[in-house]
């Protein structure tokens, strides 16, 4: 059987973080679920993970899907990834396949994983180290392959000689060896090198001095072996997982303007034909429809937005959005509004914990809040729904085809039934019977020529 470990104990230092670096988001999601989702995908069932200080944040993300084995960290422990594998050796059968993997290459691909390790099978070796070519080596430990052209060794960049420095054969930390081999070899691994470490890469070179011919497997783009050790790491990392996104998206038939500045999560489904403008954020468990029209600064987590929908520089958080209904610009849709089909939620208006019903429409400067909107409501400009009372929220109703007239406050909880009518600039104390007319306004009252008699005074 193959089972995989995967190391996500290291400490991180270069991240200059005071937090764990495998938990460091890409694309709004912890660097270290895309491994663990990558060796899923590559068809391995039982994944071991190691970890370190950050033991209670891993546990949190992967709950029981995965076996964690600690490793300690600090003064009077040995250190390096040659030691966290050996926190495994209890997990792993001497017949068994062992996949390792670096926690700190979220680019890989379950799928070349998976060639990787049919590669392995093929192959009928003992041991196979994935491998990749790049231009700038620096930083990575190079192969070392001999006359014959299996590897011999593994030799961390600080440990290079100046011609083993020049070796643009790197090696992105990925390896799959016979159990009852790495076993025999972790044991007789030392920390006698450049940075006191005990090193997973120093197996390659005791098996290969035991005589096992070592294959190597090229990786065809080198991009997914890209490592994360910094803070621009990270972001050059998300940079590429951010493309790689938006590209299958495309392919899937979404349109883009501008996708470089177009930021969208992984796992977030869109439908064909729909259009998302340059500085678009798109977030969190999401879902939207086809043939919508997205523009402008707008950003969307975890909703549900229908078809044909139009959103222009507005804010949706935890809300659902109906077929055919507008939203914005400026618009803002809090968490809990539930808006059904042809809405129209027009600028600076806020909504919040509201449920809309068709044809409803607010078209400019208003807050709906707490509140259960019918059908065909006329929400006039500046109205407001006046839900907290400094201690508590209160809800409002609204009945189908009511007219909320311009700069109204509906003092909640206030029932408006069906057709009731409430004048501009009322406010609203008590509930409205269905058809109607409530007017709240102080008799009004006009002085002649007050304007000129005061500026004759003033003369
Ligand atoms: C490692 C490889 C290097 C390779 C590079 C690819 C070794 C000795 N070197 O170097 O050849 O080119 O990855 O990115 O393996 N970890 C633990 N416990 C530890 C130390 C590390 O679990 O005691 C984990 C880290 O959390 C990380 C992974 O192992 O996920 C790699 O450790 P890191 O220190 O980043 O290794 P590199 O120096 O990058
Ligand atoms: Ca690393």
């Amino acid at each position: 059987m193959i089972l995989s470990v995967i190391l996500a104990a290291g400490e991180g230092t270069r991240m200059k973080s005071k937090y764990s670096k495998v938990t460091q988001k890409i694309m709004g999601k912890p660097m270290i679920e895309y491994i663990v989702q990558a060796s899923k995908e590559a068809g391995i069932e039982r994944n071991v993970l190691i970890v370190g200080q950050n033991e209670e944040d891993l546990k949190e993300i992967f709950k029981d899907s995965l076996t964690y084995r600690k490793q300690e960290i600090g003064e009077g422990f040995p250190y390096g990834t040659g030691y966290a594998v050996q926190m495994a050796v209890d997990e792993i059968r001497d017949e068994d396949d062992v996949l390792i993997l670096n926690g700190d290459i979220p680019l890989i691909t379950g799928q070349s994983l998976k060639s990787f390790v049919d590669f392995h099978f093929e192959s009928q070796g003992s041991a196979s180290v994935m491998t990749a070519f790049l231009d700038d080596p620096t930083s990575y430990g190079r192969i070392i392959k001999c006359d014959q052209g299996y590897l011999s060794a593994i030799v961390e960049d600080k440990d290079c000689n100046p011609d083993q420095l020049k070796i643009k054969e790197i090696n992105p930390g990925i390896y799959i060896f016979n159990g009852a081999k790495l076993k025999a070899a972790l044991e007789n691994l030392d920390d006698d090198n450049a940075q006191g470490e005990m090193y997973i890469t120093d197996v390659v070179s005791i098996l290969a001095d035991q005589g096992e011919k070592i294959s190597t497997f090229t990786l065809k783009d080198p991009d997914e072996m890209y490592g994360i050790n910094s803070k621009d790491q990270l972001s050059f990392a998300q940079e590429i997982m951010r493309k790689r996104i938006n590209t299958n998206h495309m392919k899937e038939g979404v349109l883009m303007e501008n996708p470089s500045n177009i930021y969208i999560e992984p796992g977030i489904e869109i439908g064909r034909d729909t259009y998302i403008g340059s500085g678009a954020r798109i977030s969190g468990r999401t879902k939207i429809g086809e043939d919508c029209l997205i523009t402008g600064d707008t950003h969307i987590d975890d909703s549900v937005i229908g078809d044909r929908v139009k959103i222009v520089s507005s804010s949706i958080e935890l809300s659902g959005v109906g077929d055919e209904t507008t939203i914005g610009p400026y618009a803002h849709l809090r968490p809990g509004s539930d808006l059904s089909n042809n809405v129209h939620i027009g600028n600076f208006v806020e909504v919040k914990n509201s449920v809309i019903k068709e044809g409803t429409k607010a078209g400019h400067l208003a807050y709906i809040g707490d509140a259960d909107l019918g059908k065909d409501i006329n929400i006039g400009c500046g109205a407001i729904f006046v839900n907290y009372d400094g201690k508590k929220k209160h809800r409002s109703k609204v009945g189908d085809g009511a007219f909320i007239g311009s700069n109204s406050n509906i003092v909640s909880p206030i029932n408006v039934a069906e057709e009731g009518f409430i004048a501009a600039g009322s406010t609203v104390i008590e509930d409205v019977d269905k058809g109607s007319l409530y007017i709240e306004r102080g008799k009004p009252s006009q002085i002649k020529d007050w304007v000129y008699r005061k500026r004759e005074g003033e003369e």
